[in-house]
């Protein structure tokens, strides 16, 4: 994406805003105008040699006025870039919604996460402390062009050129000096964040295998290529600020030069050359910006690559509604990317059957079961689900009429009340209680103290078998006519097993079951073997 599209898209954020933000840069500039008055008054009062008490109250309200303005500056800004941002987040947990799970089955979750927060604190950078600056150093320094060139067009002319060379030249000739490291700084960070969050999630096998001197040896190396990195873009702004002195310093001379030779008197440059040097401040904010809208920039293009990003399979909606009584797999095949995965897999699934699936290990076994939820499309053949191919069905019917559990449940910080609750919103208190039952986790969750009310907290520590028994929990309090286990029972020991085997069979529903434990599935009514691409009956 071109950064000018970039630079437009991430401005629109702003446009519900803009009395906020007119507030902000109005605020802003007269801040600035009472800091210039101050100087102003001050120099005048100099070089008439003369204390004027009047004049340093008004001085005093000046300084108090600044303080004020400033304040209200800074909250306009932040409000501005609270909104935005949580908008921005908002946009990004829709568009993860939408992706999930096949577009984010190929990301890494930490990177991808470590990326996403980095890049939401850069753009607050950038709505709270770089649009207003810009459009505050425009307003003011074109006031204080247009008040001395009252007094001199040829003053006013070399203040315009100076604004231009701080306020344009620099901060374009930084950015474009600076764009390339600003973007490897960021990708180093993204490591360096990455190793911590692995030394941190990998501490127990660290520790196991002995590897802490590796690991911190990897961690200082890129600390240090970061460190490196870092220093040589101060040493631009360095030399940027440099530069701005030498154009200040300048500035003032060619001022000093022509009054002499336009004969202005000393009392009025002297003022003059006080309200240029402040008004320098409002232009070097933006030579300062220039660092921020780098990292902006890069930023913002990233999240709005990923916003733009298509799901592998768009919900349907005003399409056809289906009971599922009856499941039919034609000729199926499929492949990630290049590999082949299944091959040829006819089945057929009538009302309430029990289908055991087994096969190696990377078979396709849980492969298949995202296929039967449409989280990815087959690469050729069809899913028919009452006769409907699975494209033409509401994505909301195949959600209400289907449930997936696999071996790992995410558990919601919540109480387990509410977490198994999500698999049906209107279930009472009894049918969650029956549900526990069925899946072995009752008697466990009356051993907390404060039993289904009991909110899961890191401190609660609760098994993946446990959390895989409330993962059944939901599954059997769901409404859902067909109901997916991958390997619903691998965290469980042999008796829990045998206990939700038999509430399984007992449920009056469709069900598909993969296991690796041929003996499991010996409860089946039909047991289905995945073998490379072929299958087996
Ligand atoms: N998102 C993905 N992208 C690319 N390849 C994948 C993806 N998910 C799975 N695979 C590959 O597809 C093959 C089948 O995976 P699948 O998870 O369906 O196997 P499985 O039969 O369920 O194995 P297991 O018994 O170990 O759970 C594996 O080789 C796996 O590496
Ligand atoms: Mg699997």
């Amino acid at each position: 994406m071109k950064t000018f599209k970039t630079v437009v898209r991430l401005l629109r954020l702003v446009k519900p805003l803009i009395i906020e933000l007119m507030v902000a840069v109005i605020t802003g500039v007269l801040g600035f105008v009472c800091v210039s008055l101050i100087a102003y008054f001050g120099a005048t009062m100099f070089v008439n040699k003369k204390i004027d008490n009047t004049l340093i109250l008004i001085i005093i309200a000046l300084g108090v006025l600044k303080g004020i303005f400033k304040y209200l500056e800074q909250w306009f800004n932040h409000y501005i870039a609270f909104k935005v941002l949580a908008h921005i987040r908002d946009i990004i947990i829709k568009t993860l919604r939408r992706l999930a799970p096949a577009k984010l089955d190929n990301k890494d979750k930490g990177d991808l996460i470590a990326n996403i927060t980095s890049d939401v604190e850069i753009l607050e950078a950038f709505y709270a402390h770089t649009i207003s600056p810009i459009m505050i150093a425009f307003i003011y320094s074109t006031l204080v062009v247009i008040f001395i060139s009252l007094c001199s067009l040829y003053i006013a002319g070399i203040l315009l050129l100076s604004y231009f060379i701080i306020g344009i030249i620099f901060p374009v000739a930084n950015y474009k000096l600076s764009e390339k490291l600003g973007s490897r700084i960021k990708e180093e960070e993204a490591v360096l964040k990455n190793i911590t969050i692995e030394n941190f999630d990998g501490l127990k096998d660290i520790k196991q295998f002995k590897i802490q001197n590796e690991k911190t040896i990897k961690m200082n190396y890129q600390s240090e290529k970061l460190e490196s990195l870092r220093k040589k873009e101060k040493h631009h702004i360095g030399i940027m600020h440099g530069l701005i002195v030498v154009v200040e310093l300048l500035t003032i001379f060619l001022i000093i030069m022509i009054s002499i030779k336009t004969n202005i008197e000393y009392k009025i440059v002297i003022p003059i050359i006080a309200l240029s040097l402040t008004s320098f401040k409002a232009v070097i904010n933006v030579a300062n910006v220039a660092g921020i809208l780098v990292h902006s920039f890069a930023s913002g293009k990233r999240i709005l690559e990923l916003v733009d990003e298509k799901p592998a399979i768009e919900d349907v909606v005003n399409e056809n509604d289906v009971q599922f009584k009856k499941i039919e797999i034609k000729k199926l095949e499929f492949k990630y990317q290049e590999k082949n995965i299944l091959k040829n897999l006819n089945l057929s699934i009538k009302d309430k059957d029990f289908i055991g699936i087994c096969g190696e290990s990377g078979s396709g076994k849980s492969t298949l079961l995202r296929l039967l939820m449409r989280f990815y499309d087959p690469s050729f053949g069809e899913i028919l689900i009452d006769d409907l191919n699975l494209k033409n069905i509401n994505t909301s019917s195949l959600r209400i009429n289907q449930s997936l559990v696999t071996q790992e449940t995410y558990l919601f910080k919540t109480t387990i009340k509410e977490n198994i609750k999500i698999a049906n919103l209107n279930a009472t208190d009894e049918e969650i209680i029956n549900a526990c039952k069925k899946a072995s986790i009752h008697d466990t969750i009356m051993k907390f103290n404060k039993g289904y009310e009991t909110i899961i907290t890191n401190n609660i520590n609760i098994s993946s078998g446990e959390a895989q028994r409330i993962g059944l929990a939901r599954a059997f309090v769901s409404k859902s006519n067909l109901v997916l286990l991958d390997e619903p029972t691998a965290n469980l020991d042999a008796l829990n097993e045998g206990i939700i085997l038999e509430s399984i069979k007992e449920n009056d529903r469709t069900i598909i079951m993969v296991s690796h434990r041929r003996k499991s599935l010996s409860i089946c009514n039909k047991i289905i073997e995945i073998k490379g691409e072929e299958i087996w009956k």
